[in-house]
């Protein structure tokens, strides 16, 4: 089987990290023996500068005729003033939306050499593993009407707009991802607020007549935001709108010690996907070599498993991590005591170096 993958690195460190994790990639795709097809195209600042749209038709052709897409980041300060549609981040939410990507799994996991890189106490973070299942192609970030308006444009509007359909699709993913885990969902909303989320809750109830043995219950936006610090290992699979999946997930990184260490996969109901690290383009560090590619790494292994049904393959990346992290290296953000601080090449090189040691091993 020829794989065929989009690899849309994107501004900032989107393109560091890409580097690093394609590397990764072909290496563990060169041991098991696959063929693989890497197609680059322009997204975000980048396809502004070179095409003046911030997704290109060509880019989408090139999505259409893959089987997955590997995205690094978009956006940065050049482009923060434009107006709304030749915004990078309108391209990365036009591309979700195009490829009806509507369901974002983001693991939290604490690796167990970066305990004490997180900001939270050791015994709060040990054994956490959870999952974020974010709803991304509607809410907030697609509502309509979305504008300025007024006489002098002095009122704006943003609307949080689902349909049935929508939401019952997005809570399905997540009570069949919480079975085949510790069967414990919890939905996050906005209930005594929102009638959007009052619908949510309704659908959940619904919903959970077809999965028995899952234990859910419905929580509210701003006390989970509270809980996950207070106590992440409570959760298991937590589901939830647009928007506040995105706030909660970047919180929850610091979970693992650094938003650089946060995968992401967004799948429809077939086998294709999108798979891009959570964090954004760092305009901070971006052009230094040091930002942590472990992120785009992790999002590659879950490209493997759910893209393409590679376990073993997929199993070899997230070894080779863990392997990498014990031996004592990672990138600045981590802060690990006694850590050896290296940079984005040479961490890819020495998970490449994980991954032979592994297949000696074997
Ligand atoms: P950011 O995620 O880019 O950075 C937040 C902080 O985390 C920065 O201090 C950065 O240096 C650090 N950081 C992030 N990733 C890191 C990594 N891999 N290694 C080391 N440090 C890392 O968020 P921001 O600064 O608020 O946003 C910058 C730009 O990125 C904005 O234009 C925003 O719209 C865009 N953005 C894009 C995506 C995406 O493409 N999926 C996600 C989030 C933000
Ligand atoms: C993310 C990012 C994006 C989002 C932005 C860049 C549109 O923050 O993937 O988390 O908000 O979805
Ligand atoms: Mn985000």
């Amino acid at each position: 089987m020829e794989m065929k993958m989009a690899v849309l690195p994107g501004d900032g460190i989107g393109p560091e990290v890409m580097d690093a994790a394609i590397r990764v990639l072909k290496n563990v795709l060169g041991r098991y023996g696959h063929e693989a097809v890497f197609e680059k195209g322009l997204i975000g600042g980048a396809a502004i500068d070179e095409t003046g749209t911030p997704l290109p038709e060509e880019t989408l052709e090139i999505c259409r005729r893959s089987d997955a897409i590997l995205l690094g980041a978009v956006g940065g300060p050049k482009w923060d003033h434009n107006p709304a549609s030749l915004r990078p981040e309108k391209g990365l939410l036009g591309l979700r939306k195009e490829m009806g990507l509507f369901a974002n799994l983001r693991p939290v996991k604490a690796y167990a050499p970066l305990l004490s890189a997180s900001p939270l106490k050791r015994e709060f973070v040990e054994n956490v593993d959870l999952v974020i299942v974010r709803e991304l192609t509607g809410g907030l970030y697609f509502g309509r009407p979305s504008e300025r308006r007024g006489p002098a444009q002095h009122e704006v509007v943003d609307t949080l707009q689902y349909t049935r359909e929508e939401i019952e699709r997005i809570v399905d993913k997540a009570f069949q991802l919480a079975r085949i885990r510790r069967k414990k969902l919890a939905s996050v909303d906005k209930a005594n607020v929102l009638e959007s989320s009052r619908m949510w809750r309704e659908i959940v109830e619904e919903t959970s007549a077809k999965y028995p043995d899952v234990e859910v219950r419905n929580m509210l936006v701003d006390s989970t935001s509270m809980q996950l610090i207070a106590n992440p290992g409570q959760f298991d699979v937590i589901v939830t709108e647009n928007m506040f999946g995105d706030i909660l997930s970047d919180e929850a990184s610091m979970i693992t010690g650094s938003l650089g260490m946060l995968p992401s996969a967004s799948l429809r109901s077939d086998r294709f996907g999108m798979y891009e690290p959570v964090h954004g383009s760092a305009p901070d560090i971006a052009g230094q070599g040091k930002a942590n590619p472990l992120g785009t790494v992790l999002s590659a292994a879950m490209m493997l498993r759910y893209s393409f049904g590679l376990e073993k393959e997929a199993e070899a990346i997230e070894k080779a991590v863990d392997g990498v992290l014990r031996a004592g290296y990672c990138t600045g953000d981590l802060q690990v005591p006694n850590g050896k601080i290296v940079g984005t090449d040479e961490l890819a090189g020495r998970l490449i170096e994980k991954l032979g040691e592994s297949e000696a091993a074997s």
